[in-house]
């Protein structure tokens, strides 16, 4: 008698407890849940942003996305969203087929076929309007889907400067920067790697020309600029070299 009342208590005790904790547990999994789709902010100092989840489905056919390609030069002054930003920047570069077992650095297969799997390139997101975002010149980090401050101001007037005047770049609201580390592409295929850098750099913007398409959105490749302006404006490290600028925008 005394032990089934016993194990009755234990029973009623061991229910609260799952009234209590199921709820706490599943607020946790839906705060993630929540966080993961929107733009969080981290750290003052080194200002970083975790990104929107990117998606990997969407309205318009690859077909489409070709036939209307172009290269605009003409923007509205109309902010990005960061969610039109983020998807920009991993349909460049990011992680499409993750390997856990790849080093920290790679973490994973990209959206863009790389030469032995090196990435030499380096994104940045320079951002001038973008809603909720600071201003500045943000680089990419594709393994954790995030971007980190290296420039704190605004620099659109000065890019456009360095790229002889190419007012595009002023009046788009972001642009997305290449540069690249052809050490890590040459050390493995010598002075052969020297192009496959340049081929690498055409298979991830063709891919912002085709995203920003599909999200109804414009860019154009740039590559006619001063090289050792440009180095200075976005303080780039000395072993990474300047490929392209692509304003990105709605288009008049
Ligand atoms: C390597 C390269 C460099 C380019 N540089 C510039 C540039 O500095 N300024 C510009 O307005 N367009 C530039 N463009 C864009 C071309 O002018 C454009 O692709 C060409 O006129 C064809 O037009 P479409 O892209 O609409 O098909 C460049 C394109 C490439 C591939």
């Amino acid at each position: 008698m005394q032990t089934t009342a016993i194990l009755t208590i234990k029973h009623c005790l061991f229910c609260l407890f799952l009234f209590i904790a199921f709820p706490v547990c599943n607020s946790k999994t839906y705060a993630n849940a929540i966080n993961n789709n929107t733009l969080t902010r981290m750290g003052e100092r080194q200002m970083t942003y975790n990104l929107p989840v990117p998606k990997t489905d969407g309205h318009t056919s690859v077909e489409k996305a070709l036939t209307n390609r172009r290269s605009h030069r003409d923007f509205q002054n109309k902010a990005l969203s960061p969610d039109q930003l983020a998807q920009l920047l991993w349909a460049a570069y990011g992680i499409a087929s993750p390997k856990p077992e790849y080093s920290a650095s790679r973490s994973g297969l990209r959206t863009a076929p790389s030469a032995g799997a090196r990435y030499p390139l380096e994104i940045y997101a320079i951002i001038g309007n973008v809603e909720g975002m600071e201003p500045g010149v943000y680089r990419y980090i594709a393994e954790d889907h995030k971007i980190v401050r290296t420039v704190d101001k605004d620099i659109r007037n000065e890019l456009c400067e360095a790229a002889l005047g190419q007012s595009m770049l002023k009046t788009a609201p972001a642009s997305i920067f290449y540069s690249a580390v052809f050490d890590r592409m040459t050390a493995r295929y010598g002075e052969r790697g020297q192009r496959y850098v340049y081929m690498d750099l055409g298979h991830s913007a063709q891919n912002i020309y085709l995203q920003a398409e599909s999200l109804q959105l414009g860019t154009c490749a740039i590559g006619a600029f001063r090289d050792s302006i440009i180095k200075q404006v976005l303080q780039l490290p000395a072993n990474e070299e300047p490929l392209y600028i692509m304003p990105i925008g709605y288009y008049q």
